[in-house]
């Protein structure tokens, strides 16, 4: 007789299932990434959000006409930590689960206690620790200066226990930290295992939809950056947020991957200090402090990340190469795109590169995804080509296209008004962008000079 219990083999880092084991996965083509798992067969216990077949026959809701459908009281709790808050798109949503990833040691357990703090006072919290044991908790909470009345902590492991403490404690609020360690029993996989990532988290959200409870889940990521377990994760929650940062560094950026209640562009800057982290509100200030004087091959972009500029030091770096195949490296920048401009700069702007090693990096661990930051990488890569420096109050931004030409961006206005605001005088933008600003709302000092293509704006960018 066959034996009854079934062993699958599970993709760790999508999801696919195989009956037999194989060294690829057909979903995602990653090598070895398939695990064996015990196949469950019990059915799931019934209180956990599953009904019977013939409950189901009843229960069932007729459709809704959707001028029918109430949306007064989308509520969101605001946490008072703006850049928390600007994130998620002004505040954690009711009902909302919300997935927090990031690099082990970057400082998710620390935020969640943070907004717990901030929350503590006037919602009950339950904070679910699978990790840390109280007293560790506790330590932390102190240092980080938090006292409020509201907040509880659990140390548990079994996702039935904590969905059953959800229940019958009714909190406002409920941390897990973190998803890998929770363990549903009823699963033979061992925690943290594609099947119990996917089961517990799909628990949690049993829980916070049908008591409209909000849920924030710390989600560990692999070496990829990803977050380690399925996919199907990111599927299953309303937000992703990725937490970013260089370690060395004491900064850090929140980042919303996903987000249904609000844009995905924009980005919270934090400070780690010796009492948690604090919020950065002119990240633009910090990214450009310590910024050198008078050396060739840096160029400040002013880039938009979600409705707010950044300006963000771009550095190049051009030296011989020492072998026939030259160097390129790309640090914050599409690595493709930058292979673009030095292309476009050889053969539209006779500069020459091709036997030149060349090193992008964005300065601060930021990474800039946007065309308008175009502009300020070739001036980098031509200031230090040339050895000539770029005057210190010019800044740039700008698309380039494969023509050479300079291409106007969106947002120049705001652009504009913020390099003012940190002291820049002299902006090189697209010529097209031009006649679309509003002198009068900008200072006088204010020199604003429309390029067409890159050697006009090289040009202006190291003259006065
Ligand atoms: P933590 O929140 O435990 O990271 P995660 O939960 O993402 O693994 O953050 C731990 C790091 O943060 C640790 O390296 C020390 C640092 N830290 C501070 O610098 N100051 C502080 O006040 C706290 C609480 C942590
Ligand atoms: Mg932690």
């Amino acid at each position: 007789m066959a034996s009854k219990v079934k062993s699958v083999f599970v993709c760790s880092e999508c999801g696919w299932e195989s009956s037999k084991w194989v060294g690829k996965c057909q979903g995602c083509g990653q090598w070895n990434t398939m695990q064996e798992e015990l196949k469950n067969t019990a059915k799931p216990a019934a209180s956990f959000g599953y009904t019977s077949k013939a409950e189901k026959a009843y229960s069932y809701t007729p459709p809704i006409s959707m001028r029918e459908i109430d949306t007064t009281n989308e509520e969101r709790y605001k946490t008072g930590l703006k850049e928390f808050d600007r994130v998620l798109g002004g505040g954690i949503v009711k009902g909302s689960l919300v997935l927090l990833g990031g690099d082990p040691g970057i400082g998710k357990s620390t935020i969640l206690l943070q907004v717990c703090n901030k929350l503590g006072n006037d919602l009950k919290i339950l904070y679910v620790s699978g990790e840390e044991s109280k007293r560790q908790i506790k330590l932390r909470a102190n240092r980080l200066g938090v006292d409020c009345d509201n907040l509880f902590v659990v140390t548990e492991t079994d996702i039935e226990i904590v969905s059953q403490i959800i229940q019958s404690e009714k909190p406002d609020l409920v941390m897990i930290d973190s998803i890998q360690t929770m363990n549903f029993t009823e699963l033979s996989s061992s925690p943290g295992s594609v099947t119990q990532v996917r089961e517990c988290t799909n628990i949690l959200m049993r829980a916070a939809k049908a008591l409209e409870i909000p849920v924030m889940i710390v989600g560990h990521v692999n070496k990829d950056g990803a977050i380690a377990g399925p996919k199907v994760l990111e599927h299953i929650v309303d937000a992703v947020l990725h937490f970013e940062g260089d370690k060395q560094m004491s900064y850090r950026i929140l980042r919303a991957v996903k987000n249904r209640y609000g844009s995905t562009n924009e980005i919270g800057v934090f400070q780690m200090t010796n009492d948690g982290l604090s919020e950065v509100e002119n990240p633009s200030m910090m990214l450009l402090s310590g910024r050198p004087r008078n050396v060739s091959g840096t160029c400040v972009a002013c880039a938009m990340e979600g409705t707010r500029p950044i300006l963000a030091e771009i550095q190049g770096l051009v030296t011989g190469s020492g072998y026939g195949n030259p160097r390129r490296m790309s640090t914050g920048f599409d690595y493709n795109r930058m292979n673009l401009i030095l292309a476009v700069l050889e053969k539209r702007a006779g500069y020459f590169f091709s036997s030149a090693d060349t090193y992008i990096n964005v300065v601060g661990g930021l990474r800039l995804d946007e065309p308008a930051v175009d502009l300020a990488v070739a001036m980098s890569l031509i200031s230090s080509l040339k050895d000539v420096a770029i005057l210190e109050n010019a800044l740039a931004f700008g698309e380039i296209g494969l023509a050479g030409e300079i291409r106007g961006v969106s947002q120049a206005q705001a652009r504009i008004s913020e390099s003012a605001r940190l002291g820049f005088t002299k902006i090189i933008l697209p010529y097209q962008n031009l006649k679309n600003i509003k002198q009068s709302q900008l200072p006088d000092n204010i020199e604003l000079v429309g390029v067409r293509n890159i050697r006009e704006a090289f040009g202006a960018m190291v003259k006065n």
